[in-house]
């Protein structure tokens, strides 16, 4: 099996390595082939999306992604700024499901800026809605009104379809865990959400084992930090979805922690997807060695579960980083909660070596 790995820029090249260096580790059969995306091809005089990157995609199992972006470019058309290669990487390959898992690792407690028995099991997924909505649809425009006065406008359009595949990968995945599943919307305001609540709760019939809650978006930011342990599954559309995601992220502490997987159609378990850790580029740290690995190393190990069928791995490297966090080692961003602050390097390196000795011993 085979394996697209796209460093692209900021920190994503630091962290991917030690992503890469895990992957190879638990499944030395993999081939991973590294590809070019966002500044660092726009530098090598390449599209966003290079076509060559995009065959390496199409012909691999998943895809290994970084982050992509960069100051000098801001000023660009979209099309030719770096992150027009996330959004054609989404689009090309109907990602549509965003699974963004949250949790609290035993040590970590005192690095959120929520008190320690707020988030003290917290374990939550959010699954977001990635090809749709005001991120995508037309127009998208910049115009003049009739009055001479500039204007912009994004449209937000959501087919009864698209609700539905995003909703039913949220039951699924709520009737695999707690059982519980909050529906995000905005539904006092927006006619999309109103679709969206009401496809929401025809679907509920087929899943009486799970219970549903529904929560208009500004209620659901507020109960996010107010009783985070609550939330199980929570689903909604693209935009509320980014938002949510970041402030779910930094009730663990530190943004860089967190993995995300963007999948296609198919089961969960055995589907195309691309993962990658959802913290950006961070070009305040680049290059300084001092980046979180953990949302890359993370981010493997959920392409173990969904892309590669492969639980067992998946679960040692995830084991092996919560050792490693339980044994007091955390790069900087996780300085507040005390332990020792180790390099990128060092980090990747400790969990590797958890993964050799576990394998070790499973060999007897
Ligand atoms: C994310 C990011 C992207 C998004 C940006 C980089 C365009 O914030 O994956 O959450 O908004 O989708
Ligand atoms: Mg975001």
């Amino acid at each position: 099996m085979s394996v697209a790995v796209i460093p692209g820029d900021g920190i994503g090249p630091e962290i991917v390595a030690q992503a890469a260096n895990v992957l190879r580790a638990v499944r030395p059969d993999l081939t991973l082939t590294f590809a070019l995306a966002g500044a660092a091809a726009l530098r090598a005089g390449e599209a966003p999306l290079p076509q060559s990157t995009r065959r390496v995609c199409g012909s691999s199992d998943a895809i290994l992604f970084g982050s992509v972006g960069d100051p000098e470019f801001d000023s660009a058309p979209f099309p030719q700024r770096p992150e027009a290669a996330l959004f054609s990487l989404r689009s090309d390959f109907r990602l549509f499901a965003n699974l963004r898992p949250v949790r609290v690792y035993d040590g970590l407690e005192r690095a959120s800026t929520l008190h320690a028995h707020l988030i003290r099991g917290l374990d939550l997924i959010l699954v977001r809605e990635l090809t749709g909505g005001i991120y995508f649809g037309r127009p998208k425009e910049r115009a003049v009104n009739s009055d001479g006065v500039e204007c912009a406008v994004d449209t937000m359009v959501y087919s009864k379809p698209e609700i539905e595949r995003i909703v039913h990968v949220g039951f699924e995945l709520a009737r695999k865990r707690r059982k519980h599943l909050v529906s995000v919307d905005k539904q006092n305001i927006l006619e999309t959400s109103r679709l969206w609540r009401e496809t929401v709760n025809a679907m509920a019939a087929s899943y009486p084992d799970v219970g549903l809650e529904h929560l208009l978006v500004d209620n659901a930011a507020m109960q996010l930090v107010r009783r985070p342990a609550d939330f199980d599954v929570i689903v909604t559309e693209n935009m509320f979805g980014d938002i949510l995601s970041d402030e779910a992220a930094i009730l663990t502490g530190s943004i860089g922690n967190l993995p995300s997987a963007s999948l296609a159609a198919g089961k969960p378990g055995w589907t195309f997807g691309m993962y990658e850790p959802i913290g950006g580029t961070a070009p305040d740290i680049a290059g300084r060695g001092i980046a979180n690995p953990v949302g890359a190393i993370l981010s493997a190990a959920l392409l173990l579960r969904y892309s590669l069928n492969d639980v067992q791995s998946a679960q040692r490297v995830e084991a092996a980083v919560a050792d490693v966090f339980a044994a007091g080692l955390h790069t900087a961003d996780l300085a507040a909660a005390g332990g020792s602050v180790v390099s990128t390097e060092q980090f990747g390196a400790a969990v590797v070596g958890r993964l050799d000795g576990r394998g070790r011993s499973a060999h007897g």
